[in-house]
């Protein structure tokens, strides 16, 4: 494990938007894992500047998001697949027909999770994984739970979650009790993982998950067991 302490949240997000810009000009057809949540917006702000100076060329990289909320199709606002849009996808060069986001309103929950797994299997797993943290320690929407899931499977959201990420949302009502996400399999099994986390409100649950027991009660701290792992973080 690699663990890049920095000093601020625009210091992070230029780190990670470094690493995985090194990513995509080693290997211009990568697959990306990538996440939502306020952590990763500032790495991907910087990303599309690489894009637009012409230092990056998303053309051939295929992109999966890790999760996204039950009811909720691509147009609405808080959507995953809408953040994703906005955040990064509108403004590189990417083909939008090869980013994927799990389907929030699929009319069978296990066929689109089976998909998922397969479709991530089919284009030869994730090259690199960026991850943020939850204060709970959950990455994706992987809870704390008494096991692990392995593969792509639906959640039902820890009110804890659902109260942190309400303050997207108009009314605490509106947030989705239900997230479709990766599992823990597939987010181990990507080449390289890049953890970010910032603000001294991740700093416990970081310090938890990197150096704490491995438990499914604390699902970052099944990453101590990968073995290229970059955690970027500005946590004290
Ligand atoms: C959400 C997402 C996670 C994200 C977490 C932390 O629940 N599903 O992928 O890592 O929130 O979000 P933030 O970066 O806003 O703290």
């Amino acid at each position: 494990m690699r663990v890049i302490k920095v000093g601020s949240y625009e210091e992070m997000s230029r780190v990670a938007a470094n690493i995985i810009a090194a990513q995509i000009i080693l290997k211009p057809d990568s697959v990306l894992g990538l996440a939502t949540g306020s952590s990763p917006v500032g790495t991907y702000k910087r990303l599309i500047e690489m894009c637009k100076s012409g230092d990056l060329d998303f053309s051939r990289i295929t992109t999966v998001n890790l999760d996204e909320y039950c009811g909720l199709d691509g147009s609405h606002e808080q959507s995953y697949r809408y953040f994703m849009d906005v955040n990064l996808f509108n403004h590189v060069n990417i083909d939008k027909a090869n980013t994927h986001v799990p389907s929030g309103t699929a009319s069978d929950f296990n066929q689109e999770c089976k998909r998922y797994d397969q479709l991530i299997e089919g284009l030869g797993g994730i090259d690199l994984q960026l991850l943020g943290i939850g204060h709970n320690g959950h990455i994706g929407f992987n809870e704390p739970e008494d096991f692990f899931e392995k593969g792509t499977h639906l959640v039902d959201l820890k009110q804890s979650t659902i109260d942190a990420n309400s303050r997207f949302f108009e009314r605490k009502e509106d947030v989705p009790r239900q997230a479709i996400t990766m599992g823990i399999k597939t987010i181990m099994s990507a080449k390289k993982v890049l953890l970010i986390a910032s603000g001294a409100d991740k700093k416990e649950i970081l310090e938890k998950a990197l150096y704490g027991p491995i438990t499914p009660q604390v699902p970052a701290s099944i990453l101590q067991l990968h073995n290229d792992l970059t955690v970027v973080c500005n946590v004290d």
